[in-house]
């Protein structure tokens, strides 16, 4: 299996449902061939729809991350601080600063949880540093927080790349690695993120169960879909090559040059 997820899977249901039933219709066959019986005014207005949802999504989880960073995590941080000041004042080894310490260790953890909550919505550094140092930070918390060993491979990556570029590589890395975690049972993942004179490539390749695309597709799930949308609208192209029983490999290609149509989440 080798294809873009909905579009190609999609005609081929298409044509083994007429082969198999001409005459009949289900709600199945019904949802597959709707894209190809709306007009392309519909078709293209669905896609301006789509394209602004992503963005105001992108928009409202950066408001979120910029307030749980700027705020929650800075706080907690103080709060912190105050603590181990309360307790250098009191005696070691007695209940009030043993309580102290405890109350110092839950505040160190509820401050990495929002901070990683925060990377997750929306990461700082992608804006800061670029693409290559956040899927640095991502393998590694990914590896941490799964047990999955994670190989992350950058070859030749151009920089800067453009923000919306590199915000929709993110995600399609980000969504692929949960997927990983939550279905693939791989004991380990390779990301390579690939820049070339076409363009720039992100590979991520799992050693797992593998699956079926098209009876995945007939799941209520949205990551496959919502990566191929996010990577359309970049101009780009999304493939997924996956054989139960022996892994996946999903590929996100998107030419540079060319002014993508995401908008800039502001
Ligand atoms: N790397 C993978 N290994 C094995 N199965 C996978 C992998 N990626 C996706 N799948 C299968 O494809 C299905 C659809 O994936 P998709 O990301 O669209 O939805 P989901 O992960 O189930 O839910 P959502 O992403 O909306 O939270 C999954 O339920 C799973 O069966
Ligand atoms: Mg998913």
């Amino acid at each position: 299996m080798n294809r873009t997820p909905r579009m190609d899977s999609m005609r081929k249901r298409v044509k083994n449902t007429a082969r198999k039933r001409p005459a009949k219709s289900s709600s199945k066959k019904a949802r597959i061939q709707s894209p190809g019986a709306i007009s392309p005014d519909v078709k293209s207005q669905l896609r301006k729809l789509t394209g602004a949802l992503l963005s105001a999504q992108e928009s409202g989880n950066r408001e979120v991350a910029r307030a749980l960073h700027d705020v929650f995590s800075q706080e907690l941080a103080a709060l912190g601080m105050e603590i181990s000041c309360l307790k250098e004042k009191l005696e070691t080894g007695g209940p009030i600063a043993e309580g102290l310490s405890e109350l110092g260790r839950r505040i160190e953890r509820l401050s990495a949880e929002v901070h990683s909550a925060s990377r997750t919505l929306h990461p700082a550094v992608l804006e800061e540093l670029g693409l290559e140092a956040a899927l640095w930070d991502e393998c590694d918390s990914f590896q941490q927080r799964s047990g999955i060993s994670t190989q992350f491979i950058p070859l030749n990556v151009p920089a800067p790349l453009p923000g919306e570029v590199a915000l929709c590589l993110y995600r399609v890395a980000q969504e692929s690695l949960r997927n990983v975690h939550m279905h693939s049972q791989s004991p380990h993942v390779k990301v390579r993120l690939e820049g070339s004179r076409r363009g720039v490539s992100l590979r991520i390749e799992d050693a797992g169960d593998g699956f079926d695309l098209d009876a995945a597709l007939r799941k209520s799930g949205v990551g496959l879909i919502s990566m191929e949308e996010r990577v359309r609208l970049a101009k780009g192209e999304l493939t997924i090559h996956s054989t139960p029983g022996e892994g996946t490999v999903v590929t996100a290609c998107i030419p540079l040059g060319k002014k993508p149509a995401v908008t800039k989440p502001t």
